[in-house]
C-alpha cells in the first residue's frame, strides 16, 4: 500500500466558486464565503496571521494543546485521528505524540487529514508520513459541508476540528455541521472542538485589524482569487479592509469597502457588478463563544461534553464529547 493515499472529492472547483460569486454579488448587502481565502497565497497569509503579535488565536490554542494532549489521548483512547480542515496540522502534533503513546494496548494507528486546499493536504500528508513513518496517513481533499459522510474509519476514532473554524459558520450551519459530525461517529469516538471566546472588543478587535496590514492583504486577496479564477476584474486598491466587533451576533465581521462608484466585470458569468461609494461586501463572520454555548450546541447536536480546557487568560477553549447512543 501507498502511503499516504491522498483523495480528491471536489467536483470542479471553478464551478462552485462560479456559482457561490454570482449568488453573493447580486443579493443586498453582497458577500462573499469566507472558504475562497484559501489558495496558496491566502493559505500562506493566514500563516503569517497566525504569528502576528495581535491575532493571539494560535497561540492560545497551542498552549492548551500541549499541556493537555496527553489528558486527550487518555480520555479518548483513539486509534485513528481525524482532522477536519487541517492546514498545515501544526498543532495537530502535539496530539499525534500522545496519542502514539501505548495506552492499554492500544495506540494511534491512522491519521486522516481533510481539508479544502490540495496544496495543504498533499504537503501535510507527505511532511507527516517522513516523521510518523508507523502511521497510515489518507490526505483527503473535499469540502465539511458535503464530503463528512466520505471518511470511513475502523478504528476507535477522535475527529478534531481546531483553529476556531467552526466561528465562520452561521447559527444555522453551525447545527448542521455539528449533526453530521454527530452522525459520522461510532459508540465510542470522541470530538475535540477549538473554539475562540468572547473577549473584550479591544483585543477582537486588534485581532483581526493588525498593524502591519496582513489581515487586510488576507482580506483582499479573495479579490485575487476571482480576479484569477473567474477572470474577473477587481482592482485591488479601490477597495479597503474593514473588521468590526458586532456584539450582538458575538462575532467579528470582515468587509471589503468600495472606494468609489465601480463597475467590475466578472468574465466567466459574463456579469457585471456595481458598488457604489462606501458599500460594504461581507467576507467573513468569526463567532465568539461562550463556554456554556458551546457545550449546549454540542447537545443539541447529540453530543455530549466530557471535558473542556482554557488557556490561562481564558481567550480560547478545547472541548471534548462524545456521542451519545
Ligand atoms: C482560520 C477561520 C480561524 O476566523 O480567526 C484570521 C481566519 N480571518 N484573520 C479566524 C482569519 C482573519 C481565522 N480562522
Amino acid at each position: 500500500m501507498t502511503n499516504p493515499t491522498i483523495r480528491f472529492l471536489l467536483d470542479d472547483n471553478g464551478a462552485s466558486l462560479a456559482e457561490d460569486v454570482l449568488s453573493g454579488l447580486s443579493r443586498q448587502p453582497k458577500a462573499i464565503p469566507s472558504k475562497w481565502f484559501y489558495d496558496d497565497r491566502g493559505s500562506e497569509l493566514f500563516e503569517e496571521i497566525t504569528s502576528l503579535p495581535e491575532y493571539y488565536v494560535t497561540r492560545k490554542e497551542e498552549e492548551i494543546l500541549l499541556q493537555r494532549s496527553p489528558e486527550i489521548a487518555q480520555l479518548s483512547k483513539a486509534a485513528e485521528l481525524v482532522e477536519l480542515g487541517a492546514g498545515n496540522s501544526e498543532k495537530t502534533r502535539a496530539l499525534l505524540d500522545a496519542l502514539s503513546v501505548p495506552n492499554n494496548g492500544s495506540r494511534l494507528e491512522r491519521f486522516v487529514l481533510f481539508d479544502v486546499s490540495e496544496d495543504a493536504v498533499r504537503q501535510t500528508a507527505a511532511a507527516l508520513t517522513t516523521q510518523y513513518p508507523q502511521l497510515a496517513i489518507e490526505g483527503i481533499v473535499g469540502d465539511f459541508d458535503h464530503h463528512l459522510d466520505e471518511i470511513d474509519h475502523s478504528y476507535r476514532c477522535l475527529f478534531i476540528f481546531l483553529g476556531g473554524t467552526i466561528g465562520n459558520l452561521n447559527p444555522a450551519e453551525r447545527e448542521d455541521f455539528l449533526t453530521d459530525v454527530a452522525f459520522s461517529m461510532k459508540p465510542g469516538d470522541t470530538f475535540l472542538l477549538g473554539t475562540d471566546l468572547v473577549k473584550s472588543p479591544e483585543h477582537l478587535h486588534a485581532a483581526y485589524n493588525d498593524a502591519q496590514g496582513i489581515t487586510a492583504d488576507f482580506n483582499l486577496n479573495i479579490l485575487k482569487v476571482i480576479n484569477r479564477e473567474l477572470d474577473a476584474n477587481f482592482k485591488l486598491d479601490q477597495f479597503q479592509h474593514v473588521a468590526f466587533w458586532d456584539a450582538e451576533n458575538s462575532w467579528i465581521e470582515m468587509r471589503l469597502k468600495s472606494l468609489c462608484d465601480q463597475e467590475v466585470l466578472i468574465g466567466s458569468l459574463n456579469l457585471d457588478v456595481s458598488f457604489g461609494t462606501g458599500e460594504e461586501m461581507r467576507t467573513e463572520i468569526s463567532t465568539k463563544f461562550l463556554s456554556d454555548q458551546v457545550a449546549s450546541e454540542l447537545n443539541q447536536a447529540g453530543l455530549k461534553v466530557l471535558k473542556r480546557w482554557t488557556d490561562s487568560e481564558r481567550f480560547f477553549q478545547l472541548t471534548l464529547a462524545q456521542a451519545v447512543c
